[in-house]
């Protein structure tokens, strides 16, 4: 069983011994890093790319989840950069996502197409997995890597960033974080069968929480600590 980590924004690679594959699949052809852990290669896929050429609503979600099922990928642990909408999550935190809203508008979102095949209406009770969800937590805990909470992911469609409003609204239906890819991506990991967790790194105060405008150049930056710290919990659950 292949185990794979999903770089968002700020997260390139993994560093180690690694073997570039182009994985084919009827969406297009994929690129993935094989990294040597142990007696074990662990796949990752940078989400924008390695030199984060695609925006959030191009991404080639499809292709990227069933290359990841091709390699035989079944537990997943993916980044992603996250502004806070919620006063306790503030830039630097780390956030285990634990429910999402989806306000995308313009992307496939499943794999289920219609076309004579068997319909699927997957279950959304726990989109995010609870297993690998408590074993980043108990290894983010022997890693020392402060976990800040849990949260709810809204996913917008980007690549703008939100208005004010939209910031306010989201804060009253719940939300806690925004970003722009972890929908369809979670979705499709569940039409796969595979388990899937999110951790966010907060990377900005989403629109009107200060009065700073947020810029892509800032957000790398704030996540440059957190990177490291956070594939090394994530390889410590495989390497269990
Ligand atoms: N909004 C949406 N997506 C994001 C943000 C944000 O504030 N920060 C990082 N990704």
């Amino acid at each position: 069983m292949k185990k794979a980590i999903i770089g968002g924004t700020g997260v390139y690679g993994m560093g180690g011994e690694t073997r570039i594959e182009t994985v084919t699949t009827p969406y297009g052809p994929v690129e993935v890093d094989l990294v040597t852990l142990g007696n074990e290669e662990v796949v990752f896929l940078a989400r924008h790319g390695k030199k984060h050429s695609l925006p959030p609503h191009l991404i080639n979600y499809r292709a990227n989840m069933k290359a990841l099922e091709k390699l035989g990928v079944k537990w997943i642990y993916a980044t992603a950069a996250v502004g806070s909408c919620n006063e306790d999550f503030a830039p630097g935190d780390l956030v285990v996502i634990n429910d999402f809203l989806d306000f995308t508008k313009n992307r496939p979102v499943t794999f289920f197409e219609g076309g004579g095949e068997p319909v699927g209406h997957v279950d959304m009770t726990t989109p995010y997995c609870p297993m690998l969800r408590d074993r980043f937590m108990a290894a983010a805990r022997v890693e020392n890597i402060t976990v800040k909470g849990e949260g709810v992911y809204v996913c917008t469609e980007g690549p703008r960033f939100e208005s004010h409003q939209e910031i306010r609204m989201f804060r009253m239906l719940g939300g806690d974080v925004v970003g722009m890819t972890n929908i369809p991506e979670a979705i499709f990991a569940k039409e796969l069968g595979m388990c899937y967790a999110t951790v966010g790194m907060i990377s900005n105060w989403c629109t009107g929480m200060q009065q700073d405008q947020i810029a892509l150049h800032d957000i790398e930056t704030a996540l440059g600590n957190n990177k490291e710290k956070l594939t090394r919990a994530f390889l410590r659950v495989f390497d269990q």
